[in-house]
């Protein structure tokens, strides 16, 4: 959060709660009417105008704020009402640094915000969206090809391998998570977040740059045996039956087999494709090994999974915060890699 204030200008109430709760993110929001008296305010860091430009009494605001010695810095936002060419230019002239239309939702309003307050933070959220719809296109070609029956070809997510991991250590895994949350497809949100938090993770833990790529690679296609589980499973609401749940574990076996008979998966791959729901007593699937037979990979990878399956908002259940995501991880003692999960804690709480 920065410091200073950002001002809401509003006419329209229904929803100006909801966007200064999200301008909290940013400064101190304070909620003004039309009717403010900029010359009594101290200057602001930045305003937004979610107000009807064309009514007479948004336009004397807007100008009344534009005579301000402190306005020339301070960007302002406009949220307009109308969207044609002639409402935006209207904005301009009445000295928005950027336009938005009304149903922008308010992160969006949040992310315009900070990307004017902040020129870098511009580029790196655009580095950062970029990578995201790079592996994003890939994982949709990937599963498409794998729901089909074909042969896969790694080479597209090979190629996102390398810009992801750099566009997450210049831009956080913070950066990361919230750009795939408010952009991505939500079939490939979950393999975007696991390989986030493994290229995080792999990083905080030092391993050098071939296990890095090697653990977001098998990160990126962990789940891809769900292209080959019926749609109405994946999206079913509510808990699984006993039944659908047999289906639905039976992605493992898949994914590894979809991947084993492509020429360019790694055993590494390969092992955390098949193993990744396995437990350390035994207790997972599909294969039920138990301690050494469970590979460092898998176990890094397991860790990364549960961690962005519990913090993922899903049809039957809410998102977990961060700090409740590892409580949950702290009390699977026995079925998951305790220095793992430490080590987890930290590169997570770092990067929050
Ligand atoms: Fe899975
Ligand atoms: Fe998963």
């Amino acid at each position: 959060m920065l410091p200073g204030v950002v001002v809401l200008v509003s006419d329209q109430p229904g929803r100006s709660a909801l966007l200064a709760e999200a301008l909290r993110g940013v400064g101190t929001c304070e909620v003004v009417g039309l009717d403010v008296d900029w010359s009594t305010r101290a200057a602001a860091i930045a305003v937004v105008a979610d107000v009807d430009a064309a009514r007479p009494a948004a336009m004397q605001c807007l100008l009344a704020l534009q005579a301000q010695a402190w306005a020339g810095t301070a960007p302002l936002v406009c949220i307009s009402q109308r969207t044609s060419d002639k409402a935006l230019r209207q904005a301009r002239v009445l000295g928005a640094s950027a336009c938005l239309p009304f149903y922008a939702e308010p992160h969006i309003v949040v992310t315009a915000l900070l990307n004017l307050l902040n020129p870098n933070e511009g580029a790196l959220n655009a580095t950062i969206r970029q990578c995201a719809e790079r592996a994003g296109a890939a994982l949709t070609s990937l599963f498409n090809t794998a729901s089909h029956d074909g042969r896969v070809d790694l080479q597209a997510i090979d190629s996102c391998v390398d810009p992801l991991l750099l566009a997450l250590s210049d831009g956080g895994l913070a950066r990361w998570l919230n750009t795939i949350r408010a952009h991505d497809n939500a079939t490939y949100q979950h393999s975007l977040v696991v390989a986030g938090l493994a290229a995080q993770f792999a990083t905080h833990i030092g391993f050098p740059e071939a296990q890095r790529q090697r653990l977001v690679r098998a990160a990126l296609v962990h789940d891809v045996g769900k292209a080959r589980i019926p749609r109405a499973l994946l999206l079913k609401r509510g808990t699984l039956d006993a039944d659908e749940a047999a289906v639905m574990r039976t992605h493992t076996v898949l994914g590894y087999e979809i991947l084993r008979a492509s020429r360019h998966a790694d055993p590494a791959m390969l092992d955390a494709v098949r193993h990744h729901h396995e437990m350390l007593d035994g207790s997972g699937y599909p294969d039920g090994i138990s301690g050494d037979a469970i590979s460092d990979v898998v176990r890094f990878l397991t860790v990364c999974d549960i961690y962005a399956a519990l913090t993922e908002r899903r049809s039957y259940k809410p998102a977990l915060p961060s700090d409740e995501a590892m409580t949950i991880l702290q009390g699977m003692q026995g079925r998951i890699e305790p220095r793992f999960v430490q080590a987890f804690g930290q590169a997570v709480a770092r990067a929050a």
